[in-house]
This record gives C-alpha cells, sequence and structure tokens, in this order.
C-alpha cells in the first residue's frame, strides 16, 4: 500500500495548482492521473483566461458580467473571491513563464469573449489552456511530489464521513492499487462524454465526481450543461470563441448575420447558451445548412485576413484544414453547438470543501458555485487556478491535523468485486455500445433545449441503460493496457452521472442559463433561485436543493 498525506486526482491545471499549493505547505502529495499531466483536457482550452487587467476594466465589471451570465444562479460572494484573484493568479502563471501574447506596447494582450463588457480574456494564440499547463508542468518539476500516471480512479475509501484514502487501477500492468490518504483532492475533470458531440476529451468520464457521488459527496445543479456555440462539424472539435472575439461572423445559409435578431447589442458575442439556441433555432427553421452530418452555420473569418487569422488562431486553422478540409482563410468554417461544458459538479464551498471530510474537489470536476446556469467562456481556465490552489491550501491544512487513516483488508476487495465480476462473465453486455447508446440518447432528449416528454424518455431510457449495465462484460483478459476494462469502468461513470443530469433537468421547471426547457420558457426566480443537491439514494438520486448566495446584484433579465 502507498501512503501519502495529500492525493490529488487529476493533473490538469486544477490538480496540478492544487499539489503545488499542498507540496509548499509541506505535506507528502502525490498526483494520481489516468493521463501524463500533459495530455489532461486543461490543454483543449483554446481561447483564454479573464482577468481584468486593463486600465478601462474593472474586478466589479468582471464579477457584474459572471453573475448575469450565470443567470443569477452563481454565488455573488464566490464570485467576488474568484474575480479579486483572478489578476494575481495570472501574473503568478506569466512569472511561472507561461509564454502569453503580447500587445504592440507589450503588456498582455487580450481578447473580447462572449458575456463580457470590455476585452478581458488573456490568451496565448489559441492554445492557452496548453501554454498554461507546460508552464505549471515545468514550475511542479521543481518539487518533491509523486506522480502516479496512468492510474484509473476505482473508488474512494469513506467511512464515518471521512475519507481514508483510495482504491487505483494500474493500466500499465492491471494492478490494483491502494493508497492511504488523509486528504484527497478530486481534479478528475468533467463527464462531457456522456454525449456523443462534445468538445471533450474521450478521458472526460466524470470518474471522479461518479467516486465521489458514490462515497455519499453531494452533486451540486448537475442539470447545468453548457454547449458551445462553435465545434467544428463532424468532429466537434473546438472552434474557439476567440474566432468570435477577434470579429468571425456566424451566418446562415442565406448569409444573414443572424445573431443580430437574437442579441442586437453584441450579437455573436452574446453568451454561450443565447448563440447556441440561436444556431440551433436557426437549423431547426430552415435557415441553416443541411448535410450527412446534420444541420450547421457559417464562422465567418477571412475578413480578418490571413496574417491574423493564422497568427492568432493558429491551431483552429489546423483542425479546420484537418479536419474538414476547409482553410478559414479563404472558406467560411462549418460549425454546430457541441457539449463543452458542466457547470455542475461536486458540490464545494471557496475553500473547495466538499461535505465529506477531507474529501476536496476543483476545477470542472467541482461546482462551487461560480457559473450558476450558464459559464462565461475564459472563466474556466481562471476557476481551475483559483480553486485547485484553494483546494491545495485546505486539504494540507487538514491533513497537518487529520487522525491516521484507516485503510481496511477489505478496501481493496470491495473496490475490485464489480470489475473481476465483468472480467469473468462468460456473457454480457458491450460497453462500447452501452456508451453510444447513452450519448444519442442525452443527445436527442437532454440537448439544449428539453421538455417534460423528453426528459421522461430520456430518464427511461438512461435507467433502462443501467440495468443493463449490470450485466457488463469485459472480454479483453489481458493485463496490460486492457482499454476494455477501462472502458467499462467510464461507462459505469458516464450512466450514473447520466441518471442525476435527466433527474435534476426533469424537476426544474424553468428556464435558466444552459438548461431552457420550451414547456417552462421563463425563469422562474420565485420557486427556482436554488441550486440543486443530488445525493445518491437506494434507487436513484435524491434531489434537495440549497439557497444562492447574493451581495448586491438582484436579478434581472438576462438581455445581450
Ligand atoms: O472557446 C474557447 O476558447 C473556450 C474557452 C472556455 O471554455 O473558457
Amino acid at each position: 500500500m502507498q501512503r501519502h498525506e495529500v492525493v490529488v486526482v487529476g493533473a490538469g491545471l486544477a490538480g496540478q495548482r492544487a499539489a503545488l499549493a499542498a507540496v509548499q505547505a509541506g505535506r507528502d502529495v502525490a498526483i494520481v492521473s489516468k493521463l501524463h499531466p500533459l495530455r489532461s483536457h486543461s490543454g483543449a482550452a483554446q481561447g483564454g483566461i479573464n482577468a481584468a487587467v486593463g486600465a478601462e476594466d474593472s474586478v466589479d465589471t468582471h464579477i457584474f458580467d459572471t453573475v448575469k451570465g450565470s443567470d443569477y444562479l452563481g454565488d455573488q460572494d464566490a464570485i467576488e473571491f474568484f474575480c479579486r484573484e483572478a489578476g494575481p493568479i495570472v501574473v503568478e502563471m506569466e512569472h511561472f513563464g507561461t509564454i502569453f501574447s503580447r500587445s504592440d506596447d507589450g503588456s498582455l494582450a487580450r481578447r473580447p469573449f462572449g458575456g463580457a463588457h470590455f476585452p478581458r480574456t488573456i490568451y496565448a494564440a489559441d492554445r492557452t489552456g496548453l501554454a498554461l499547463l507546460q508552464a505549471l508542468w515545468e514550475r511542479l518539476g521543481s518539487e518533491n511530489l509523486t506522480l502516479y500516471d496512468e492510474w484509473d480512479l476505482t473508488r474512494l475509501v469513506v467511512r464515518d464521513g471521512r475519507v481514508h484514502g483510495l482504491v487505483a487501477f494500474d493500466r500499465t500492468n492491471g494492478e490494483f492499487q491502494e493508497i492511504s490518504a488523509k486528504a484527497v483532492v478530486l481534479a478528475t475533470g468533467p463527464a462531457g462524454r456522456v454525449y456523443g458531440r462534445t468538445t471533450n476529451a474521450h478521458s472526460c468520464t466524470g470518474d471522479g465526481i461518479a467516486a465521489a457521488y458514490e462515497s455519499g459527496a453531494a452533486l451540486k445543479d448537475m442539470e447545468f450543461v453548457q454547449f458551445h456555440p462553435t465545434a467544428l462539424l463532424e468532429s466537434s472539435i473546438l472552434i474557439t470563441e476567440g474566432a468570435r472575439g477577434e470579429g468571425g461572423l456566424l451566418k446562415n445559409a442565406s448569409g444573414e448575420r443572424f445573431m443580430v435578431r437574437y442579441a442586437p447589442h453584441v450579437q455573436e458575442l452574446a453568451s454561450r447558451d443565447v448563440v447556441s439556441r440561436a444556431i440551433v433555432t436557426e437549423i431547426k427553421e430552415g435557415r441553416g445548412f443541411s448535410g450527412p452530418y446534420g444541420g450547421y452555420v457559417h464562422l465567418e473569418l477571412m475578413h480578418l485576413g490571413k496574417e491574423r487569422i493564422e497568427s492568432r488562431l493558429t491551431e483552429i486553422c489546423d483542425f479546420a484544414r484537418r479536419f474538414a478540409g476547409i482553410d478559414p482563410v479563404t472558406e467560411p468554417i462549418p460549425v454546430y453547438p457541441a457539449q463543452h461544458y458542466m457547470m455542475g459538479g461536486i458540490g464545494t464551498n471557496v475553500r473547495a470543501e466538499t461535505n465529506v471530510r477531507g474529501l476536496y474537489a476543483a476545477g470542472e470536476a467541482a461546482c462551487v458555485s461560480i457559473h450558476g446556469a450558464n459559464r462565461l467562456g475564459g472563466n474556466s481556465l481562471l476557476e481551475t487556478l483559483v480553486f485547485g490552489r484553494e483546494a491545495g491550501i485546505a486539504a494540507a491544512a487538514y491533513a497537518s491535523t487529520a487522525p491516521t487513516p484507516e485503510m481496511h483488508e477489505s478496501d481493496l476487495d470491495e473496490a475490485t468485486a464489480p470489475l473481476r465480476a465483468w472480467s469473468s462473465r462468460a456473457d454480457g453486455e458491450d460497453p462500447s455500445t452501452l456508451r453510444t447508446e447513452l450519448q444519442r440518447t442525452m443527445e436527442e432528449y437532454v440537448g439544449i433545449f428539453r421538455d417534460e416528454a423528453g426528459l421522461m424518455e430520456g430518464l427511461r431510457r438512461v435507467r433502462e441503460l443501467r440495468r443493463r449495465f449490470e450485466k457488463v462484460r469485459v472480454v479483453d483478459r489481458s493485463q496490460v493496457y486492457n482499454l476494455n476494462l477501462t472502458d467499462a469502468l467510464e461507462t459505469g461513470h458516464l450512466l450514473e452521472l447520466a441518471e442525476v443530469i435527466v433527474v435534476g433537468a426533469f424537476a426544474r421547471t424553468e428556464s435558466r442559463g444552459a438548461h431552457s426547457r420550451t414547456d417552462y420558457p421563463k425563469r422562474d426566480d420565485a420557486r427556482w433561485m436554488r441550486h440543486t443537491i443530488a445525493r445518491k439514494g437506494p434507487s436513484g438520486p435524491v434531489l434537495d436543493y440549497a439557497p444562492v448566495g447574493f451581495t448586491k446584484y438582484e436579478p434581472t433579465e438576462r438581455v445581450y
């Protein structure tokens, strides 16, 4: 058995920042990650990170934009803390060596992003996540910590409401490993692979969220799922909001700049929920393009000129050329909305504490909540760093006085029993078939527009898939990189979390931010200005509700 004081699960930006803070506090720290840290999904974040550092901008405006963007479901006290930390933490990353893009005068370059009053998004061309990840990984390299990479979290060990460690599966040799820990930080990212059309990496299967839920942690606001307006047709690769920030235009099949009708003040730079709904409406009402991969609209960059496109949007040029055979310098890019981010996650406070003692969560796996019903672009990278650091500080402080963890001999057996059963079956369900059916179900019934009948059918199908999963079978018996086994493990997590998403969406009979009910088209503050809390019950999620934190921003109608 391995023993550490603080174990961070996940090695993206939130996990790395948590590990750095915990190691700086003098604790013995290990990172468990199913990927090499530099392959984490944080590296896929393109457009930038928000911080009000310009003379014309202010932290107060960043706070207001975030509150408004959240459709007033974000906790205002948490948002205030978050936005105040933005400038210092971005400067820290610059000092760690992040190669940010620069303006002519040498200051940090900033571009406009959706839902923001000022150009506030600091960037490194369109590879901002990757630039941050590389700088933080280099910084972490000078610290003394242990890395268990290519290890999958199998289960948390929680007894009497306190975390004692975890069980993980080493992909490289098929061995199950126990790690005793006084504190565990979950920074495992989202469960975007619940959907088929997603900008999320294949690794985004909600492993930490599912493990926390299984162990008694409360999930918050899981029904709020963000769809990014511009994913590349067919592959769903992200085409950054930065493209619209640089001046890119959305056009329908008649060549009309349709966003003028949906968001007359800011058009393409409305918040993501607004732009995604507009695109889907254009397509549904017959004004989009159609083809073998479904409906789409055009994102035009040609008017920006070759030099600007290729220098500021390098990565998406490459993606469009390689994956769609389109040259954005001379042709429009075909785009549609795809799942991109989960506003919900493991419920935490601003110190990243969950309701389980010794268990912390940060980044997209967590819900503080600062994004409420809709996240603004550029606030996600910021969230990883601000709350990753808070999680590391809090976990280290807790571990410095926490009692010695008690791992029992039975922990390993209990955690691995289901996986051994999957591998010993002579007959059963194929995990990848179940995953594909789940993704189709979520696309069809729990997408951008929702209604009661669709959600009921979605829930029926998800529950049927969960029943079938009880008979899941792993055919591959090999020990080394058994992807059939990891597929089953991940599919179980996706199915469990899909049920929480649908149950929460069904219960919330209003439209707010990214949760758009055609049968309840209005926001209903009297009944629904509250967070959804989901706990695992004997026959599915049990819902409860919690108040939203207010400071001074009165909810008003959200217009862009
Ligand atoms: O469009 C983008 O570059 C995505 C950024 C974000 O999700 O924050």
